[in-house]
């Protein structure tokens, strides 16, 4: 049957179908974001904060990303797999930038890539989807920028910003961006982009007009208790604290003597043991 074409989303923004992206990392997790239905997984760069323990995306190499991409794809076999293009990997040189996406979808096995930016990288958008490369762009609260915003605030609050951010999506969809993750912009403005562009908005932080949402894994799982995103994320489960109280509970079993019992252990034959015994 094969993965779900980046052609469909427009079908779906047509027909007013929305539907949800969210990031994985590693095999097991796509593995379950795929078997829960998911149809599109970002491997984001927020794999520096979420999996590898930085303060931000911004250490994040293209190995980390390849190496990630290739165990999420490996997982699944529907859903899109976009993978994320990290910090100095598209910024400095177009013909790099050109390579770099090619080895995420070379090596990577990804359907796509994304990038962060607007009007300054729409050449490069171009080139990409000229050469075959699916790219989803990224609008708003871009977090590998963060330093440059000087933190992580709410986006396109003035009207130049706003109007800025608006020819930005127009001209990314133009260079043939087949979506646009909106981040941490008001849902006003949001609304409006969703309304006139043709390809789908992906919010975060971005309301409840965007034609998808994507969350980030860990934040919805609540794995961390002292992480804290914006207010935009959402907590469906705390896994943090399942996982604790798991393992802590191995913990005492094993101090105390309750595992492993008969039903985890293995037997063996009575002549063999009477044997041994004789054997010395
Ligand atoms: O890296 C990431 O997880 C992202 C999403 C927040 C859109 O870019």
């Amino acid at each position: 049957m094969g993965r779900l074409s980046i052609h469909k989303l427009k079908e779906w923004k047509a027909q007013g179908r929305r539907f949800a992206m969210i990031t994985a990392y590693d095999y097991p997790t796509a593995r379950l974001v795929e078997q829960a239905g998911i149809p599109i997984i970002l491997v984001g760069d927020s794999l520096g904060s979420v999996v590898l323990g930085y303060d931000s995306t911004v250490p994040v190499t293209m190995d980390d990303i390849v190496y990630h991409t290739r165990a999420v794809v490996r997982a699944t076999e529907k859903a899109i797999v976009v993978a994320d293009m990290p910090f100095m990997s598209y910024q400095a040189d177009p013909n790099e930038a050109m390579r770099n996406a090619g080895r995420l979808l070379k090596e990577g096995g990804a359907t796509a890539v994304k990038l962060e930016g607007g009007s300054h990288i729409v050449p490069l958008v171009r080139r990409m989807v000229e050469a075959g490369i699916p790219v989803m762009g990224h609008l708003g609260l871009t977090p590998q920028s963060v330093n440059q915003f000087g933190g992580h605030k709410v986006q396109g609050k003035t009207p130049a910003a706003a109007a800025k951010l608006i020819a930005d999506a127009r001209a990314l969809e133009d260079a043939g961006a087949f979506a646009v993750v909106l981040e941490t912009i008001p849902a006003p403005l949001a609304r409006m982009v969703t309304e006139r562009l043709a390809i789908p908005t992906i919010g975060i932080g971005a309301g409840p007009h965007c034609d998808a949402q994507v969350q980030v894994l860990h934040d919805m799982l609540g794995i961390y208790d002292d992480r804290r995103p914006l207010k935009h994320a959402k907590r469906y489960a705390v896994l943090g604290a399942a996982i604790r109280d798991a393992v802590r509970a191995y913990i005492e079993e094993v101090e105390g003597g309750a595992f492993p019992t008969a039903e985890h252990s293995f037997e063996m034959d009575e002549a063999t043991l009477a044997e041994l015994a004789q054997a010395g």
